[in-house]
């Protein structure tokens, strides 16, 4: 392990699903302390009041999970039940930590997730979509998985947005009816507080519906 502290560079540069299972190894222990709380990181406040604002309701599945930000904002707001699943498992193992999840599931979800098709009502996801991380394709394996009417609710990094082909992707998924009503609201991942280079980025939160 190194001494440096991974940070948002590394999460970007990343190039595999092997290269996220190392880096968040070393991330996890402190995670919330050395990136959310330092960058003033909101993106999985945003993305939680989305899809409650939505009408999403549990089950949900918190896709690429970390340590559990997003479920922790969830279950305030008083949604559940909420399962974690995430390509870490020593990220899971955090989340599991605060006491608000279920069940734990660690798997790439490039590879799919192992679970009964139409087990969730919801599925949200914050941070995941996003530089060297996870593309559009796996949003095929989220649908498999969500119950007729599901509610969605995925950030998806702006830039990323656009290099990684997310429009088209729901063109086609909106002209197959395989989901309806999308709405993309731009929101800002960081707050006041942020410094650096990526302080003033921002996030599609993706809010649509399994048709
Ligand atoms: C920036 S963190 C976001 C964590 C949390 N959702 C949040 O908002 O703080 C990205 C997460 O995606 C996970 N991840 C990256 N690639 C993945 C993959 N292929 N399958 C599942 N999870 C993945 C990482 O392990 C990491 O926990």
């Amino acid at each position: 392990m190194s001494t440096k502290t991974p940070g948002l560079n590394d999460a970007y540069s990343l190039k595999s699903p092997e290269d996220s299972r190392r880096l968040y190894a070393e991330w996890a222990g402190d995670y919330d302390e050395s990136f959310a709380a330092r960058e003033d990181y909101q993106l999985h406040i945003h993305t939680a009041r989305a899809f409650v604002a939505a009408g999403g309701q549990g089950p949900v599945l918190d896709v690429g999970a970390g340590t559990g930000l997003c479920g922790a904002v969830l279950c305030d707001l008083g949604v559940g039940p909420i399962d974690a699943t995430d390509i870490s498992g020593e990220m899971l193992t955090q989340a599991m930590r605060k006491d608000i999840y279920r069940d734990a599931i660690e798997a790439d979800i490039n590879e799919g997730i192992p679970v009964r098709r139409d087990s969730y009502s919801g599925i949200v996801s914050s941070g995941t979509f996003t530089h060297g991380h996870v593309g559009p394709e796996p949003i095929d394996e989220l649908l498999r998985i969500a119950r007729h009417g599901a509610q969605f609710a995925l950030s998806i990094n702006s830039d990323f947005f656009r290099e990684a082909g997310f429009a088209d992707k729901f063109r086609q998924l909106e002209r197959d009816h395989r989901i309806t009503n999308l709405k993309l609201h731009e929101v800002r991942i960081y707050g006041d507080l942020a410094s650096g280079p990526n302080k003033d980025d921002t996030a599609y939160i993706a809010l649509f519906e399994k048709a």
